[in-house]
């Protein structure tokens, strides 16, 4: 396995988690077509020693979070689900902000409730609000994590500059954004986690183009492996605060997933991928 992350020096957990956001109905809407596919997706999960999954109020919306619940609650000791807030669901594919602090509010009861918990214990922001300060929307959190609802407080779909103020704030232990070996615009986030000791989750982090394809399937077949695993691999590597989350609706993808944690990556393997959005650049 790819060993554990300390999250906030608190929780600490495998790292290969579980992304249950495909667990609805198309377009994030809904309920899933195979329900039952669904639950045993989740339950295999958990036998394969996954201990971190993710979620949002807005996947389904809600209906991520109630099958969360049905399918494992009560939940077996060590699990931590990280839920999100302030992205709401109108409608299919359809996403609108509300991070203020009433919503919130709202929003985090709501988890509660769905999930059949009495504390959060990962919160994040699913993102920042453009007509509502990011500061109100933080300490929101940071009060209700007083109050005993939130264990700990989190961010997602963030730069460096909102990492640093919600620092100033209340201790941020993980920051969740788009980031695979050939989507790298936030390296330089994931390098600042790095240092300051905060987990990073990369979300879609199987995204890979034409060239990266050709990449990655050249290198999978070296290692008698697909080249998701490979993808996952990379990041493994990339750095130890390094939690990817992949996301499936079939148990033999969870499966090859997982397995992917205990595969390694050369150094000429990894850096070859490293080097893929420069290559695709220069075409
Ligand atoms: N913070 C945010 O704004 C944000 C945004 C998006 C997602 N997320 C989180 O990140 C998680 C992962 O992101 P994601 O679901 O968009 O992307 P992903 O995990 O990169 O990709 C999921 C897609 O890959 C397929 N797949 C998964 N494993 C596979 C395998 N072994 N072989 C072949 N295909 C495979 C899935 O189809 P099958 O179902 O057919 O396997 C699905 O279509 C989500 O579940 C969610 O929790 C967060």
């Amino acid at each position: 396995m790819a060993g554990e992350l300390s999250l906030g020096g608190e929780l600490s957990v495998n790292r290969l988690g579980f992304g249950a956001m495909r667990l609805t109905g198309e377009g994030i809407w809904g309920p899933p077509k195979d329900r039952k596919g669904a639950l045993a997706v989740l339950r295999r999960a958990v036998e394969l020693d996954v201990n971190f999954i993710d979620t949002a109020d807005s996947y389904g919306p809600y209906v991520n979070e109630e099958l969360i619940a049905e399918a494992l609650f009560p939940y077996p000791r060590g699990l931590v689900i990280a839920t999100k807030g302030g992205w709401n669901r109108p409608g299919p594919n359809q996403w609108t902000h509300d991070a203020t602090p009433s919503h919130l509010r709202k929003a985090v009861e709501g988890s509660l409730r769905r999930l059949r918990l009495d504390r959060i214990d990962i919160y994040q922001l699913h993102i920042p609000d453009p007509v509502v300060s990011f500061d109100a929307s933080v300490e929101t959190l940071a009060e209700l994590r007083n109050e005993g609802k939130i264990r700990l407080v989190a961010l997602s779909n963030v730069t460096q500059e909102h990492i640093e103020r919600a620092r100033r704030i209340v201790p941020i232990v993980s920051v969740q954004n788009r980031y695979s070996f050939a989507d790298r615009e936030w390296d330089y986030v994931v390098n600042y986690c790095q240092q300051h000791g905060l987990g990073f989750i990369p979300w879609f982090p199987l995204g890979a183009g034409k060239v990266a394809g050709e990449v990655l399937s050249r290198i999978a077949e070296a290692h008698g492996a697909s080249p998701t695993q490979i993808a996952l691999c990379w990041l493994l590597k990339r750095s130890p605060i390094m939690l990817p989350i992949p996301g499936t609706s079939s148990v033999e993808h969870l499966e090859q997933n997982v397995a992917a944690a205990s595969l390694r990556l050369n150094a000429e393997e990894f850096d070859e991928l490293s080097e893929v959005p420069e290559l695709v650049g220069s075409r």
